[in-house]
């Protein structure tokens, strides 16, 4: 299996703090944000991960991460030209890159509980067919996330995209495996109201032929959506790393 971290995006939700930075370099503790999707691909056991961003801070990342020595792991990177084109445009930067093998695509503002990644990415390697996405239980009402509607099995039964009335109280993640195919499938997107090509549109097609499972993880924050979430990115990593839990 190969990797993807998404880190491009114009962050506009951020700024000041963003017109110079690129979000997922701004401190979160006592790394920069982008470290932990990193750290968890080492925990998923990938050996080759793809690092997208944007191009006025491709430079960026390439002087801080170099060819992934320092993490174990051989890091590649890609640019996304159009910073608003949304996140399976960017995953399609990756179809080279992946060839005919599977791909764990995470969000690179997401820090999470990555101890079941290990398990999930050896199961879908055997699998090789099909997607899964990586929910977490919270209040949704919100309309800030997708919302994934799930059976006892984990079989998905219904994904919305930022739902005013939420079926359900799992949050999508930015954490997603797929299998090769998943480059025809975004060949086949529409921009969505918001001109995005929509990660949510993408599972969906999955979710119709019966191939889309969830896996629900304990803990997840998304670093990037608001000054607060960024703070309480902070607070949460700082009390997990004096826990010794991440
Ligand atoms: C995207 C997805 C959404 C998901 C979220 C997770 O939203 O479209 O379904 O819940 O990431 O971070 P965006 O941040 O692009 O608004």
């Amino acid at each position: 299996m190969k990797g993807m971290i998404l880190a491009g995006g114009l962050a506009t939700r951020l700024r000041p703090l963003t017109l110079v930075t690129n979000k997922h370099l701004l401190p979160v503790y006592n790394k920069p944000m982008i470290y932990y999707s990193i750290e968890s691909m080492m925990k998923a056991g990938i050996k080759e991960v793809l690092v997208s961003s944007s191009p006025d801070h491709a430079g960026d990342f390439t002087t801080l991460l170099k060819g992934g020595e320092d993490f174990g792991l051989r890091l590649y990177y890609a640019v996304q030209q159009n910073p608003k084109g949304g996140i399976a445009n960017a995953i399609a930067l990756a179809e080279e890159f992946a060839k005919e093998d599977t791909l764990l695509v995470i969000l690179g503002d997401n820090i999470f509980n990555a101890n079941k990644l290990k398990s999930a990415v050896e199961k879908f390697s055997q699998l090789k067919k099909g997607a899964l996405v990586f929910g977490v239980r919270m209040p949704t009402e919100s309309g800030q996330y997708g919302v994934i509607e799930r059976s006892k099995d984990g079989k998905v039964l219904s994904i919305e995209e930022k739902p005013k009335t939420p079926k359900s109280d799992i949050a999508q993640t930015g954490i997603y495996l797929y299998d090769h195919r998943v480059f025809d499938f975004i060949r086949k997107l529409k921009p969505s109201a918001r001109g995005e090509l929509e990660v949510t549109d993408l599972n969906n097609f999955y979710l119709k032929e019966g191939s889309l499972s969830c896996e629900i993880i304990d803990w997840w924050i998304d670093a990037g959506t608001s000054y607060d979430e960024l703070l309480r990115a902070n607070n949460l990593v700082a009390e997990k790393v004096k826990n010794s839990e991440l």
